[in-house]
């Protein structure tokens, strides 16, 4: 099977963007994304469908297997990771760009800072030893799946990198704080969460049908939204 694929490159973040334009060939009907960009990076001269040599495509990539989250990139206009999706799923001509929530870098490769950053800012942690709480397993196992990969940023109507609210990312550890929070760090955790999260989420669960790692969303906010808003107001 042939392929077109077409990718939004940009040499750094001063320059201009254009698209540059593919051919690749593939068999198995398994191959990803992924493959197809690490093949024609492996080539030793490159050229695009006119028949013009062109530079290596910038794009990042770690496990390769769905675990990581690195090679987070918009394919056919919608955020997905580039070792999950399958060309035979694509059609014959597929659009791949950066994530445009966060600055790019080069090519598909973008800085995404600003989510780790939240999790400081919004200080994702225990600051004293916690207990495991056996009755909350199913939310600590919900939310221990997410790969910080950023596709429900990248969705999400209300997270622009410079506001308040931190997006789904940075609530999803936070739904798990919740779940195995001493009565000592409660206070604390449930304020972050309703700063940095609830405040700001329009509950659109954009976020929900996005997750590469299929988290809940739903689960987790009705969950955490209870114990850190509802139940805290009543007392
Ligand atoms: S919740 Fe899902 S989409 Fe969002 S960062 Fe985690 S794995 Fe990625
Ligand atoms: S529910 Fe909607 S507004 Fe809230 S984090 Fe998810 S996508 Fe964003
Ligand atoms: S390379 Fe790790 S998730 Fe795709």
């Amino acid at each position: 099977m042939k392929v077109r694929i077409d990718v939004l490159r940009q040499k750094n973040p001063l320059e201009k963007s254009y698209v540059q334009s593919f051919e690749y060939e593939y068999e198995d009907k398994s191959t990803t994304v992924a493959k197809a960009l690490s093949d024609i990076n492996k080539q030793d001269i490159i050229k695009d469908t006119e028949g013009q040599k062109a530079d290596k495509i910038r794009w990042e990539c770690s496990c390769m297997q769905k675990k990581c989250g690195a090679c987070a990139m918009r394919i056919n206009s919608l955020p997905s990771l580039a070792c999950d999706k399958r060309l035979s799923e694509l059609g014959n001509i597929i659009k791949l760009e950066p994530l445009k929530k966060f600055p790019v870098i080069a090519d598909l490769t973008v800085d995404r800072s600003v989510m780790f950053e939240a999790l400081k800012t919004a200080k994702v942690w225990f600051e004293k030893n916690a207990q495991p709480n056996e009755r909350r397993t199913e939310t600590v196992h919900e939310a221990s799946r997410c790969l910080q990969c950023g596709c429900c940023l990248e969705i999400c109507p209300n997270f622009a990198a410079d506001m308040r609210f931190k997006g789904f990312a940075a609530a999803v550890p936070l739904t798990r704080l919740i779940a195995e929070a001493s009565e000592d760090e409660k206070k604390r955790i449930f304020a972050s969460y309703s700063m940095y999260f609830y405040e700001g989420c329009g509950k659109s669960l954009a976020c929900r049908d996005i997750c590469p790692a299929g988290i809940d969303s739903e689960f987790l906010m009705v969950n955490s939204n209870a114990a850190a808003i509802w139940k805290r107001k009543r007392r």
